[in-house]
């Protein structure tokens, strides 16, 4: 029986990917797979029977990712399941600060005793005009599945679009329009874009990348969309540019205190992946990943380990995680091609970390496979 710990709220369509070998509680002190939203897990002990970790979003600053990798756990996340849903926010984040919805709508529901409701709005809504969208340029950081997405939609509303990810992929590029333009430099964009809009992950790389100096490189009046992390932007600068409306608007789907109390901040409370249908998707994408991985060892979509998925050619499978530069491959070759058995491998590393699906006609030794370097080994 496989014990699965549920540390946030998960939709239900899940239960039917797994059969009865699997037994899922929201309290399990020593499981063999994790599934989460954005449950923090920064001080989560992690305990020998741990194999994997599925975050249903994109997401993984949640997850202590080197303490993880150093037990030898794959964290699994579902790049793409929610980035429809993320999408379709920028494009209400968009309007919202082009024209004052909010404001207008706001001011019209007090109108509800007036005697000539239509009258009154008519006289009134002047004060709540904006701009359209259509026209403007859009810049967009990130060309992930959802920066991809949110570029190919602005296209199609009349924006120009402006690209910046020195690490997109090849199949992200080709999902890309070729109307984008990709910028050399950040600057290039800042210094172009009426709005700009954030897709990229939190890292020690992206924190506060958004600061004095590249609001400074911004057009004057630039609207700035943040639907990835609130930690992206360093919000005591985005507030001295609000200030000036060197800033005019900036959308955040994050609440802070400091962003609830500064004027001119719409705060959205974390709805971007709020669909039932991102929930849906993203809920079965992690499951089905945890479930390939615990019982085939098959790796898709994780945030630490190399992708490998391979079909079986014998009936014993091992499966070891292990950490570049020690030369486990080498080691562990030379020890099955001593017992003579017939076998079929398949590895793969990113760097730092690899991984190894070795399928065998016969039992090995685990403690032959088992040096330095290795991190987890797994019959299955
Ligand atoms: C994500 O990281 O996928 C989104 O922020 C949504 C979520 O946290 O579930």
């Amino acid at each position: 029986m496989y014990e699965i710990l549920r540390l946030n709220k998960i939709c239900n369509n899940i239960y039917g990917i797994f059969d009865d070998k699997y037994n899922f509680s929201d309290e399990c002190d020593n499981p063999d797979a994790i599934i989460l939203r954005s449950y923090n897990m920064a001080d989560y002990v992690i305990k020998d029977r741990l194999l994997a970790v599925g975050r249903a979003g994109a997401g993984v600053n949640n997850i202590p990712i080197p303490r993880m990798s150093q037990a030898g756990v794959v964290v699994f996340n579902t790049p793409g399941a929610n980035a429809n849903a993320v999408k379709e926010l920028v494009l209400c984040g968009m309007l919202i600060a082009s024209r004052d919805i909010i404001g207008g709508t706001t001011w019209v529901n007090t109108l509800s005793d007036d005697e000539d409701v239509p009258k009154v709005t008519e006289k009134g809504k002047a004060n709540f005009g904006g701009n359209e969208i259509a026209g403007k340029t859009i810049g967009i950081i990130g060309l992930g599945a959802i920066g991809v997405l949110v570029a190919n939609m602005a296209l199609s509303l009349g924006m120009k679009v402006i690209g910046f990810d020195p690490y997109v992929t090849k199949d992200n590029k080709d999902r890309l329009s070729n109307e984008v333009v990709m910028a050399e430099t950040l600057e290039d964009l800042y210094r172009n874009s009426d709005f700009i809009s954030l897709h990229v992950p939190l890292t020690e790389g992206t924190r506060k990348m958004v600061n004095t100096e590249a609001i400074s490189n911004m057009k004057n009046g630039v609207i700035l969309l943040n639907m990835s992390r609130a930690e992206l932007v360093d919000v005591a600068a985005a507030k001295e540019a609000l200030l000036t409306r060197k800033i005019n608007k900036y959308v955040v789907d994050f609440p802070t205190v400091d962003s609830l109390k500064t004027k001119n901040i719409i705060v959205i409370p974390h709805l971007g992946a709020s669909t039932e249908e991102a929930e849906d998707n993203c809920a079965s994408m992690a499951a089905i990943e945890l479930k390939d991985y615990i019982e085939n060892g098959n790796i898709k979509n994780s945030v630490n380990f190399p992708r490998i998925q391979k079909p079986r050619t014998y009936a014993k499978r091992y499966c070891v995680l292990f950490k570049t530069g020690f030369s486990v491959l080498e080691g562990i070759e030379a020890y099955i091609k001593g017992t003579g058995l017939a076998y079929d491998a398949a590895s793969s590393d990113n760097g730092k970390l690899g991984y190894l699906i070795l399928d065998i006609n016969g039992a090995l030794d685990t403690a032959r496979l088992e040096q330095e370097g290795v991190l987890r080994i797994r019959e299955i």
